[in-house]
């Protein structure tokens, strides 16, 4: 028998782990959407900046550097996963940079999806390029897919979108600023996710009463909407900080 959760209220799971091993517990097809912001694999010796400050790349060990197939084995092995635990008329959603998204591309068709679009997040505030060699790096990619079968009908909130965007078609390019502060008022994640952009994924693809599982939850942002927009949620993180800052967000009066 599984485990109790971590936390669970209002149609609000936390559950903690290792996402390898949390993963095979869930209900094969249970899961109407997934969205996933994995490790990128980018932190090193690299240096950038926040709030004006030089600052160096480290995120956590859990996204140090890898060697590129070590990297592509471990993007494998997590969508086979998320493809059991999706219903066949699911869609999973991941986001990443140039680090990883390539490898994430080619994993989700070696693994049996179809991608649907490649969404671009252009980041409305970047930090600048302190390095003066290279062009800011202004853009993140989300990689929406479906499972590649015949009989997969994938759910597409077309009117909710068009109307989201002044009644015109939307495009996948979302304009869109960097986390705000007030977003983070429980404590920092180092790679919280904006409300904004989770907002128009869940939106496109759920409906009220829809269950969502982010396996990689972090701070908890996919939670925070998902509940916020009447959606339940499960979450899997292997850090009791980042569990204890989405119980703190999730919380919120
Ligand atoms: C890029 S962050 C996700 C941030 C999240 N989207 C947010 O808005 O806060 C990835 C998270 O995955 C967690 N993680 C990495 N490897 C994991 C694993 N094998 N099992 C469970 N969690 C893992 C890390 O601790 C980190 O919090």
């Amino acid at each position: 028998m599984s485990k109790k959760p971590y936390y669970e209220v209002d149609g609000f799971k936390l559950i903690h782990g290792d996402t390898f091993k949390e993963l095979k517990k869930i209900e094969p097809k249970s899961i109407d959407m997934i969205f996933a912001d994995p490790p990128y694999f980018l932190s090193g010796d690299g240096i950038s900046c926040s709030a004006g400050k030089m600052v160096s790349v480290k995120k956590g060990e859990w996204d140090e550097k890898i060697d590129i197939n070590e990297k592509h084995k471990f993007n494998r092995k997590w969508i086979k996963l998320c493809y059991n635990i999706l219903k066949d008329d699911g869609t999973i959603w991941i986001s990443g940079t140039m680090h990883n998204i390539y490898s994430i591309g080619m994993a989700l068709e070696q693994e049996g999806f179809k991608i649907i679009n490649n969404i671009t997040w252009r980041k409305l505030n970047p930090p600048p390029n302190i390095s003066c060699r290279a062009f800011v790096h202004s853009t993140e990619t989300i990689l929406w897919a479906k499972k590649d079968l015949k009989k997969a009908k994938h759910k597409f909130n077309y009117s909710v979108m068009k109307e989201l965007n002044d009644n015109k078609q939307m495009k996948d390019v979302w304009d869109s600023s960097l986390t705000k502060p007030s977003e983070k008022k429980y404590g920092k994640h180092p790679t919280q996710k904006p409300i904004a952009i989770l907002e128009k994924i869940i939106l496109a693809s759920t409906d009220e009463n829809d269950l969502i599982l982010d396996p990689f939850n972090g701070s908890g942002t996919t939670g925070i909407v998902a509940n916020k927009l009447n959606r339940r949620y499960i979450g899997i993180e292997k850090e009791i900080e980042y569990l204890e800052l989405s119980i703190k967000r999730k919380e919120e009066k």
